[in-house]
């Protein structure tokens, strides 16, 4: 099946729109979506609560692996994350700066990477997937159709970080989050996000020169010079 499906992957540092992206993408093609990032945003949530991690035993069980297959995750139309889990909001508490913080900092240990890479795989799904984050295109899927790198001006991250913490409720000063930004930039940089390149077969696109929807074409044109018919108008994938 992960043969056969088609899989587009979009990675990039935090503010650099992939989630976004993605989400816009796959409402239009009517493919599923893998938010990886959530899902060690998730497993720092049960940190906190002491339900993972607990004496640094980092073995993911049965029911939170459940836990991570159900959780219910699409972008709103400000852009914001709205994330459920059996009926229960938690797109606030996984939005915060500090469960990003913390989901960074497991995202350090192999052990919960290697066991996280099954459970993504599985959103592999007809008629497609779109899957992002840091290393979707290098580890997790590294065959898929098209793959795709988003960049973008370090203050352009940190505002469109700033905007999104306010509107979900999270109060915290423009100062805070470049400085939270850049920490965990270098901790990302340094454990799951190696920059890549057109060598690689990536497509690099930067978001705070182009419009989301001069990056959707861009995509779009990607897929159907790959054989993927898109129901665009045709302008739109010139
Ligand atoms: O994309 P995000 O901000 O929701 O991700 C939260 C953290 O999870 C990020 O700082 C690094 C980590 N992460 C990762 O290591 N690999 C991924 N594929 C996705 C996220």
């Amino acid at each position: 099946m992960v043969g056969k499906v088609p899989i587009i992957t979009i990675d990039g540092l935090g503010g650099s729109g992939k989630t976004s992206i993605a989400s816009q993408l796959a409402s239009e093609l009517g493919w599923y979506v893998l938010y990886s990032g959530l899902f060690y945003r998730y497993l720092a949530y049960c940190q906190k609560n002491m339900t993972f991690a607990i004496h640094g035993d980092y073995e993911i069980s049965d029911s939170l692996r459940d836990s991570l297959l159900n959780l219910r995750c699409r972008v709103n139309q400000s852009g914001d994350v709205v994330c459920l889990l059996a009926n229960e909001d938690l797109s606030m508490v996984l939005s915060s700066e500090s469960i990003g913080r913390d989901a960074s900092l497991l995202a350090g240990i192999p052990r919960i990477r290697e066991q996280l890479l099954g459970i993504q795989r599985r959103f592999v799904r007809p008629p497609g997937l779109i899957a992002e984050g840091r290393d979707m295109a290098r580890v997790v899927f590294p065959s898929a159709l098209v793959s795709i790198y988003l960049f973008a001006d370090e203050e352009v991250r940190v505002q469109r970080r700033f905007r999104q913490l306010n509107r979900c409720g999270n109060d915290v000063k423009i100062d805070q989050v470049a400085l939270m930004q850049s920490k965990r930039d270098a901790r990302d940089r340094s454990q799951a996000f190696k920059k890549m390149d057109e060598r690689d077969g990536v497509i690099l696109l930067d978001t705070s020169k182009l419009s989301m929807d001069a990056v959707k074409a861009r995509i779009y044109r990607a897929l159907s010079e790959k054989g993927i018919i898109v129901n665009q108008p045709i302008d739109a994938i010139a």
